[in-house]
């Protein structure tokens, strides 16, 4: 089992649209996939198809959790769209607070996740902070994988990033950057190439993800549909550069 956290503290960089097709890439790659939803705004709870606010979400495990009751996380698990998922709903937004004050709390994922080892991957979709929540994903993780947009801003955000990384480290000594994504990448925007070019500088060439995912409306509109691409349409953009993520994100692990 090895748990990935994706992770920015930008919003809007493809993170959810990262979790789900990664996710459906690997599955239909025969391997066992588990997506989990820790942003508040349910953002791929939702991009599922799962339209209403639930009440058997991960915030009512994680409560259980950090306050003693017996509980397990598959207790709140449900296919959408073909795809094991551990739902969020809206009031995780008070998990912040409600477990500020609990022994332990950056634990609660981590013990949570523990026992689901036929799992062969885990998927984390973080909210765009570093909360409570994001704290959670992180020290549960044997890896983060940061998509971001080829911007400048976005770069910033990443460095913010990673400072905070160093401090989460200190918490989860195992993890380790898998690497940066680019996304809603444009080859002919000289942003998107030079924003590229400075990544390349600054980080060693491994960990930024040779596949590249090309702007593609094809995306959007999977995710409304509550799909993800490839069973939206396997002939987009959109499907072929998850696709070949997906090969360059099992290669990792070899
Ligand atoms: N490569 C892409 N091309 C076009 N639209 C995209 C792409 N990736 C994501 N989107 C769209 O951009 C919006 C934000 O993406 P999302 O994955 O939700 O970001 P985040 O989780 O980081 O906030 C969504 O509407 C999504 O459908
Ligand atoms: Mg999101």
């Amino acid at each position: 089992m090895k748990v990935i956290s994706i992770a920015n503290f930008k919003g809007g960089v493809g993170k959810t649209t990262t979790a789900i097709n990664l996710a459906a890439g690997l599955k239909n790659l025969g391997k066992k996939v588990l997506l989990i939803d820790v942003d508040p705004q349910a953002n791929l709870t939702q991009s599922l198809g799962v339209t209403e606010d639930i009440k058997n979400s991960i915030y009512e495990v994680l409560r259980k959790e950090a306050f003693g009751e017996k509980t397990s996380i598959t207790d709140v698990l449900i296919t959408a769209s073909g795809l094991d998922v551990i739902p969020s709903s809206l009031d995780l937004a008070g998990a912040e607070l409600e477990l500020a004050s609990v022994y332990g709390r950056e634990q609660i994922l981590s013990q949570l996740i523990a026992p689901l080892t036929a799992y062969d991957y885990i998927l984390i979709d973080c909210p765009p902070s570093m909360s409570m929540l994001t704290i959670n994903a992180l020290v549960s993780s044997d890896f983060v994988l940061i998509p971001l947009q080829a911007e400048f801003l976005p770069l910033k955000g990443v460095r913010s990033f990673l400072n905070h990384f160093k401090l989460v480290k200190k918490l989860n000594k195992r993890i380790k950057l898998l690497g940066f994504v680019l996304t809603k990448y444009d080859e002919r925007k000289k942003m998107n190439r030079q924003v590229r070019e400075e990544l390349e500088k600054e980080f060693s060439e491994n960990m930024i993800f040779k596949t590249h995912i090309r702007s593609n409306i094809a995306l959007a509109n999977a995710q409304e549909k509550g799909m993800d691409i490839f069973t939206y349409d396997k002939n987009t953009n959109g499907a072929k550069d998850y696709s070949e993520l997906t090969s360059e994100f099992l290669s990792k692990f070899n």
